[in-house]
């Protein structure tokens, strides 16, 4: 008896199919799956955006991105020293601005002493290891909230073109070192790219927001800036539609082109194909934005409970990296950076 049951377990052991090829074998334990791992997730590849606010001593919620405050100058900074203390590369700023300031042509983005730029100096002055990207549009500074000038209805392309390029100076005075234009007006990071270099600024990198798209996953993010109340209309004559993806490439190769230093992708998750299908076309470094939608709605699945919201935020980050991103802008780059640290 005991050696028929020996002799079942044997063959059970050898297995019932003819396999040569067990794909499973590699997974049989931690250290080989280390072994065989193909990407890393490292705190290296973090961009960390954060919302700025007037005032002093002010962090106030954001109610649809839990955990996401807007700050004032000086809480941006301690936020920019813990940052630099966990070892993320980099920041990227976006303003609420008084509605009080906001016009129809978004005058507040040519103040030099905005809050973006404020908070560029003060940061750089207190953490002068951390990059600063600061974004270039003016939706935050127009009255309808949207990223260009208007005539009626329209966006003007060559006229926002014109602001655009001084306002990346001003951001470059202030301590920027990377301008991130995220308005998608044509040739753009051409006319950025001049404006900077004739201001003596050769060495400011350019991340273009290259493939934007006019996506519902900006909510939150609206929100965050104060905007989702006053926009007029759609974003849909500048921002790409959702159902295009060649178009992606050309954009990418126009923006290169005209001098991007780094291309980025927006939103994330739902456009893994394109960071794929760019970072193959290209090889140039490659950023997604995790949007502010993708955000909340991990956030939120976790809060009910219907997820394991750590390894979901760790699972959707990972999958940059598997589809070619070099770095992604995450609002869950300081808890990420904080679990990477104690592995
Ligand atoms: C505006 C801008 C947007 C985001 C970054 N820059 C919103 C928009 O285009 O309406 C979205 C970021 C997010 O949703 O997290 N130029």
């Amino acid at each position: 008896r005991a050696e028929e049951a020996g002799a079942a377990a044997a063959q059970d052991l050898a297995g019932r199919l003819d396999l040569r090829q067990r794909p499973r074998r590699n997974r049989k334990a931690d250290w080989s799956r280390r072994l065989v791992r193909e990407n890393t997730l490292t705190v290296d590849d973090l961009i960390w955006p954060i919302f700025l606010t007037d005032g002093t001593g002010v962090r106030e919620g954001v109610q649809s991105m839990p955990d996401v405050q807007r700050l004032s100058v000086d809480e941006a900074v301690a936020d920019a020293e813990r940052a630099a203390a966990l070892g993320i590369p980099a920041l990227a700023l976006f303003p609420n601005t008084d509605p009080g300031l906001r016009d129809d042509v978004g005058s507040e983005a040519l103040n030099p002493e905005n809050l973006v730029c404020r908070a560029s100096a003060a940061i750089k002055k207190a953490v002068p290891g951390i990059g600063l990207v600061t974004d270039v549009a003016l939706d935050p500074y127009t009255s309808h909230g949207h990223d260009g000038l208007m005539a009626g209805e329209m966006i003007l392309n060559d006229e926002t073109v014109e602001t655009l390029a001084r306002q990346a100076v001003l951001q470059a005075q202030a301590g920027s070192d990377v301008i991130a234009p995220s308005d998608m007006m044509d040739g753009r990071v051409g006319a950025i790219r001049e404006a900077l270099d004739a201001a003596g600024f050769a060495e400011v990198q350019i991340m273009a927001y290259a493939a934007k798209y006019a996506s519902a996953f900006y909510g939150p993010f609206r929100d965050a800036v104060g905007t989702s109340k006053t926009l007029v209309g759609d974003k849909r004559t500048y921002q790409m539609d959702p159902a295009n993806a060649r178009e992606a490439l050309r954009e990418v190769a126009l923006d290169l082109e005209e001098g991007a230093d780094m291309v980025m992708v927006k939103p994330g998750m739902p456009y893994l194909d394109i960071c794929a299908k760019v970072k193959d076309a290209f090889g140039v470094p490659t950023f997604a934005y995790q949007v502010s939608g993708e955000y909340a709605m991990i956030c939120a699945a976790a809060r009910n409970g219907w997820l394991d919201g750590e390894r979901a935020m760790l699972e959707s980050l990972m999958a940059f990296k598997r589809a070619g991103c070099d770095g992604v802008l995450t609002y869950f780059a300081p808890r990420v950076a904080e679990i990477l640290s104690r592995r």
